[in-house]
């Protein structure tokens, strides 16, 4: 009898669990966090439970259906988490344009005719609010469009903490500061990192993100014909990967042209964005510094996770989540915004 009333209570506790929650798969045991009348505490996977329970089963169709439409949307969504982030922390603040009291971000230099996917993450949000209104946060939609990018592009699946809220104000200024730009050195890599609170493991593991997507010219060029202020290439880079990228950017113009991060496989996600590095065949700087940036932890990662694809998708996954949580508005600070464009107007 004993062991009948077991069973039975596993079965419910298991019921309740599964029956709140078809957006994430079973297994976590965080509380739900309903907006306004939670404690304020961390992020949680569980947040959407009872109020909007299936927030992913929104989210992915319309990924899958953008995705199929171009491939690099997936990359596109995935650098708008990394951008909004590492401004002002994880409050969507990215996503807002100009308006009386908001300079838009993405006007900043990092940003201006780069980022991309703004229409998808509108195409989410209308879809979240129709389904349960005055939830879904803009800085979640991001983080929910990141990662299912990812796993449809073949990456990993991580369990994504949510309960982010969105920002009233944007940050242009702090975007041109924080954000790294492709000619860093590594020290400075290092240190815009350090700045958010992560370390060289994350600069590696979320570096592998240029597993997919591409780059203008403008953004490499200066490894093509003046590395060093010298009127020459860098020298780190492989010679025959030297004159495709050469032929396809110019000495003069052809700025806006673009080049595959991972050229083997530039729409998928797996490991050999660091398999290329070792070859001399990174396409930024900020990636072929890593390995030739002579820091043995740093090339030592980049040479695990060429070697070891699980390894690099374990740590991916911690170092996303650590990205994902810095500086994020929870409790009553900052609001669910209807638009993602603006911040809500009070009546
Ligand atoms: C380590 C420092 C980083 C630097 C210097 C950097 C720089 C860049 C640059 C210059 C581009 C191309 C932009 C263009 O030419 O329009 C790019 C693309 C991209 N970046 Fe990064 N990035 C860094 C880290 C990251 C991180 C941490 C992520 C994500 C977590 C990320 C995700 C991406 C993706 C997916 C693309 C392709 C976007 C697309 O095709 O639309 N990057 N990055």
């Amino acid at each position: 009898m004993a062991s009948i009333n077991i069973v039975l209570g596993a079965i419910f506790i298991a019921s309740f669990y599964l029956s709140g929650s078809l957006a994430f798969p079973p297994g976590h045991d965080e509380g739900a966090h309903p907006i306004g009348n939670g404690p304020i505490s961390g992020l949680s996977t569980d947040y959407y439970k009872f109020t909007c329970p299936q927030a992913d089963e929104i989210v992915v169709p319309i990924l899958k259906k953008a995705i199929a439409k171009e491939p690099r949307i997936a990359a596109s969504l995935l650098r708008l988490l990394f951008h909004d982030c590492f401004v002002q922390g994880c409050d969507a603040s990215v996503l807002l344009d100009d308006a009386e009291e908001v300079v838009s971000e993405k006007k900043a230099i990092p940003n201006k005719n780069s980022i991309r996917g703004f229409e998808v993450i509108d195409e989410i949000k209308a879809a979240l609010e129709e389904a349960c209104p005055n939830t879904v946060s803009c800085a979640d939609t991001i983080a929910l469009a990141a990662r299912g990018s990812t796993v449809l592009s073949g990456g990993p699946y991580w369990e994504l903490p949510l309960g982010r809220r969105d920002s009233k104000t944007a940050n242009m200024k702090l975007a041109n500061k924080n954000l790294p730009p492709p000619n860093a050195t590594l020290h400075r890599l290092i240190k815009f990192f350090q700045r958010q609170g992560l370390d060289k493991v994350d600069l590696v593991a979320l570096s592998g993100s240029h597993t997919i997507g591409k780059a203008r010219c403008v953004s490499f060029k200066q490894r093509l014909y003046n590395q060093h202020r010298d009127n020459r290439p860098d020298n780190t880079l492989e010679k025959s990967f030297y004159h495709t990228l050469a032929s396809a950017c110019p000495h003069t113009g052809g700025d806006d042209n673009i080049r595959s991060l991972d050229f083997v496989s530039p729409s998928q996600f797996d490991n050999s964005y660091y398999k290329l590095i070792l070859e001399g065949k990174g396409l930024l700087n900020s990636d072929e510094v890593l390995w030739t940036g002579k820091d043995p932890e740093i090339a030592g990662l980049v040479k695990s996770y060429a070697e070891n694809e699980q390894l690099f998708f374990e740590h991916y996954v911690n170092s996303i989540i650590k990205m994902g949580n810095i500086n994020p508005l929870m409790g009553y600070n900052g609001e669910i915004r209807k638009n993602c464009h603006r911040v809500n107007q009070d009546i």
